[in-house]
């Protein structure tokens, strides 16, 4: 049996930067077991190739109450029944009926109101006098939030006290705090849905409240609180990150800022090496291993947690050339930054589609946008899912000396 990889020891430098360690565990082997404070022993798959082998295999399950591992009421909360969790059929039913409101057409429609929003923000921004801000504050943050609550319905002033509850349950503080914000949210989106159920709208929630497929299907009441949830959270606190991920690595690297700069082209490809240097989403989601597995050579035994480090796998050099370097020129294609198989990111055309606009309007009216502090001297958020700096301070004009 391997040694296990204490990755709490790593401490902060590791949250800074964890590419490193993650080399050196890819240099010893794919797959390890691994142990993260507050969590069992688990394992980690680190290569490329192991990555995408246990993203498709069924064998690994989302779905707690399939893993033999579910401690019976503590999992119950609708919020945390959601596709994202479930395994097929369940999966295949529940992605089935929101699919099409995510398609890269459908999502197109929604360029005009993104562009306004993207504009509004960086009006506001830089009317600031000295010329500097935040940038996760100013744009990062606000722009994929007001897209995703604008697109599911809900309203302006709900949206601080949805900021903070997502926030807990994406970087846990406290069981008491998570506890407070699991309740809070499933009561509020209990009462949202209730109340569009009540008035319908425009909106994906009450779109999702109507829906059947052509088999007369339909969400029932917790199956709706849950798909709303995911949306939300998904859709906001990974692209944040994306972007906030995305400019720093620009503005820390010259010469593929000028690149860019020099051939506005090159744009798409620019985000896709964005996800793939420096992802949001650091590791998956936990599965679990419904029977012993074997993954890159390792067997895994059953019913044992498993999280596939998606930072690692796009940083493989046995699938990427030169992969610690930023280049947007290069082929990022294949990355894994959006996961992969049946539980790929719904909304990665929406994903795109925000971090496209929101360059280039940066770019453009920022023509001397720079960083207000040390790249390595970010604060960055807790855990191992989400990976971005909780502030990341710009200027664009030069400071005076
Ligand atoms: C840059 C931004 C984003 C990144 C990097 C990202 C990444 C991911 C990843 C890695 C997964 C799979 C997790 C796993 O297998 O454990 C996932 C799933 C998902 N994402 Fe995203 N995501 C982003 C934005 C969004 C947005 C804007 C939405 C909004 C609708 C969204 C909705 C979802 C949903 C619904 C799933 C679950 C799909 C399923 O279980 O079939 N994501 N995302």
């Amino acid at each position: 049996m391997s040694e296990i990889v204490d990755l709490g020891a790593y401490g902060t430098d590791f949250t800074r930067d964890p590419y490193p360690y993650y080399a050196k565990l890819r240099a010893q082997g794919p797959v390890h077991r691994a142990r993260i404070p507050e969590v069992q022993d688990m394992w980690l798959v680190v290569g490329y190739e192991a990555v995408r082998s246990a993203l498709t295999d069924p064998r690994l399950t989302k779905d707690l109450r399939n893993s033999g591992l579910y401690d019976a009421g503590a999992g119950d909360s609708p919020l945390f029944t959601h596709m994202l969790d479930s395994d097929p059929p369940h999966h295949t039913r529940l992605r089935k009926l929101v699919a099409r409101e995510f398609t890269s057409r459908r999502v197109e429609a929604l360029r005009p109101r993104v562009q306004q929003i993207t504009d509004e923000l960086l009006d506001a921004m830089l009317a600031a006098p000295d010329g500097r801000a935040d940038l996760v504050e100013a744009l990062a943050f606000p722009l994929p939030m007001t897209v995703i609550c604008e697109l599911i319905g809900v309203p302006d002033i709900d949206r601080e006290d949805f900021r903070a509850w997502s926030n807990e349950l994406v970087a846990p503080t406290a069981p008491e705090a998570t506890q407070a914000a699991t309740e809070a949210m499933t009561a509020y989106l209990v009462r949202l849905i209730e109340d569009k159920r009540q008035e319908p709208g425009e909106d994906l929630l009450s779109a999702l409240i109507r829906t059947s497929d052509e088999d007369g299907d339909q969400l029932s009441r917790d199956e709706l609180v849950g798909m709303a949830f995911l949306l939300l959270v998904a859709g906001h606190e990974t692209t944040v990150s994306l972007l906030a991920n995305g400019v720093r690595a620009l503005l820390s690297h010259p010469d593929q800022l000028a690149a860019l700069r020099a051939d506005p082209s090159l744009l798409d490809n620019a985000v896709e090496e964005m996800l793939r240097y420096d992802g949001p989403v650091e590791t998956s989601t936990f599965r679990f291993t419904s029977e012993p597995v074997e993954i890159g050579g390792t067997v895994i035994p059953a019913r044992q947690p498993v999280l596939v480090v998606l930072a690692s796998a796009s940083r493989d050099p046995e699938r990427f050339l030169a992969a610690d370097d930023f280049d947007i020129t290069r082929e990022p294609r294949g990355h894994v930054a959006f996961g992969h198989g049946i539980h790929f990111c719904l909304g990665a055309p929406l994903a795109r589609l925000e971090a496209r606009i929101a360059l280039r309007a940066l770019l453009d009216r920022c023509p001397d946008l720079a960083l207000d502090s040390d790249p390595d001297a970010l604060n960055w958020r807790t855990g191992m899912l989400i990976r971005g700096p909780e502030q990341l301070p710009i200027r664009w004009t030069e400071p005076s000396a």
